[in-house]
């Protein structure tokens, strides 16, 4: 893997913060969309009780597991690789009330942040929190669109200014949009 790609992973701030939230909240059950290396699920499973869960979705977790296994909270994580909507797809016809999740976070990709949002809403259960990285893109989102811009801010930011919108038009959820890394969109389901 390119190292470059370490961007990639939210930074040690964002882990310290989804560590905090799940602490206080006392979560039990929680799922990841987007693993990568899987730095943002080591924070979630140190932070879960010994019987939690953190159910996750594909990439390349095979680099970050050996960190999770010496960490020694393997065991708390049931990793499904594959793309993440025909999963959630499953997750929303089979799961029962007591089964719901108490925490999500999503981390994948941009385009697909509303579909996941639909299927979210019916798997974490009213009280619980879904969690939203990248929701400034960079602070891009606040600037006005211009020729100059490199095209890793064009490609996201039309995608994430339309999810933020429909986020602050969504009645089921109440929000809270964190400057940290480049955005997360905190979101706790009220209906
Ligand atoms: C920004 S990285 C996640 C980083 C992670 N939160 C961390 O801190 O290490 C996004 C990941 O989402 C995965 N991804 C993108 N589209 C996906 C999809 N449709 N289904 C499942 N995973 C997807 C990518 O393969 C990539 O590993």
């Amino acid at each position: 893997m390119n190292e470059n790609r370490s961007v990639m992973s939210v930074p040690p701030e964002e882990g310290q913060i989804l560590s905090m939230l799940l602490k206080v909240m006392n979560a039990r059950k929680t799922i990841e969309i987007g693993v990568f290396t899987g730095y943002s699920l080591l924070s979630t499973a140190l932070a879960l009780p010994n019987d939690g869960k953190a159910n996750v979705d594909r990439s390349n977790y095979k680099i970050g597991l050996p960190f999770i296994e010496k960490a020694g909270v393997e065991g708390k994580i049931k990793f499904i690789e594959s793309e993440a909507l025909p999963v959630l797809d499953k997750f929303v016809q089979e799961m029962n009330e007591d089964e719901m999740f108490d925490f999500a976070f999503v981390d994948a990709d941009k385009e697909n942040y509303s579909n996941y949002h639909e299927r979210l809403l019916k798997i974490v259960k009213i009280g619980g929190l879904i969690l939203y990285d990248n929701t400034l893109w960079f602070g891009s989102v606040a600037m006005p669109m211009n020729p100059d811009m490199p095209k890793y801010l064009t490609e996201g930011r039309e995608s994430i200014i339309k999810f933020n919108k429909e986020l602050a038009a969504d009645p089921r959820i109440e929000l809270c949009q964190v400057c940290i890394g480049d955005g997360l969109t905190i979101c706790r389901r009220v209906d």
